[in-house]
């Protein structure tokens, strides 16, 4: 049986949108098991010490391609890929959703990480681990989603597409579904409604926190998760179970027993 105890000991890895929010949480439970960690993203972030950052936006297949050979260049080998850099826009219906919208949200969120899965899977041996971000919003209509959770329904998918093809070769691919997380991209917004929305939809009453959706993606990462691929994980306090906190639900429609018909 393993042994492993989630160690990330050696583990060469590579976060994509690590220097905020849930990327960068994920960075630091993967240095603090033991990886060796790469950041690629378009900003530079503030990061445990040893962890290197590459300069590079995701929708450039170029961009993703070279930070990944450059990884395995470097350290000889590439074990886990975490494709989660992405860009929020919500608040969007199909009746103001515009080409550029669609094609910048696409370009960055589906097609980020369609390359990350291209080139992880070109360069990484048996035991390899591509992790992608998706988001509840990709498994149930949310108001404003046109471009937004149409591209987070399009990484679920792309995960299990890219599951079965990479099988052969022994990498596993997996997607972190997180539901409202208290990142930048949400608390950033002023008066953001969506913190309200996610308050009283949440069935466990309250945003995430980065760091627990983090602990999701570190088990999905390590030896223990190896019978696992393909597989859709929801990090969104039962967001994605189905309606709202208990409290909030419409008066009932029985009374004295009987029901009301
Ligand atoms: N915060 C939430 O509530 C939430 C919920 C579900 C899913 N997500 C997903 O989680 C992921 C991370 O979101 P977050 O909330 O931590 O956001 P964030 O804005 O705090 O961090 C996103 C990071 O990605 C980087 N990035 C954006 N576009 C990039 C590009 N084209 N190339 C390289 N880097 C780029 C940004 O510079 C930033 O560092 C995203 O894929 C997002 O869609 C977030």
């Amino acid at each position: 049986m393993l042994t492993s105890h989630f160690s990330l000991d050696d583990r060469v890895a590579v976060v994509t949108g690590g220097s905020s929010g849930i990327g960068r949480a994920i960075v630091e439970r993967f240095v603090a098991a033991g990886a060796l960690v790469t950041v690629l993203d378009r900003t530079p972030g503030c990061f445990p010490a040893g962890v290197a950052f590459v300069e590079g936006d995701v929708s450039r297949e170029e961009d993703v391609a070279g930070a990944l050979d450059g990884v395995k260049a470097l350290q000889g080998r590439l074990d886990i890929v975490v494709n989660n850099a992405g860009i929020q826009p919500l608040g969007v219906g199909f009746s103001t959703v515009t080409g550029d919208l669609l094609e910048r949200t696409f370009a960055v969120n589906v097609n980020g990480v369609a390359y990350g899965i291209k080139h992880a899977g070109r360069l990484m041996a048996r035991g390899g681990r591509i992790l992608n971000t998706g988001s509840f919003v990709g498994l149930t209509g949310v108001p404003g989603g046109a471009a937004y959770a149409t591209s987070k329904a399009a990484v679920i998918h792309l995960t299990r597409l890219a599951a079965i093809e990479l099988a052969p070769q022994g990498i596993t691919v997996n997607c972190v579904c997180p539901g409202t997380i208290r990142t930048p991209a949400v608390t950033g917004i002023p008066d953001n409604p969506e913190i309200a929305f996610a308050e009283v939809r949440t069935p466990l009453g309250r945003l995430g926190e980065p760091e627990e959706v983090a602990a999701a993606f570190h088990f999905l990462a390590s030896a223990e998760a190896s019978y696992l691929t393909g597989a859709v994980l929801s990090v969104d306090g039962g967001i994605s179970a189905g309606w709202e906190r208990y409290d909030t639900v419409a008066p009932p429609n029985v009374v004295g027993g009987r029901w009301l018909d």
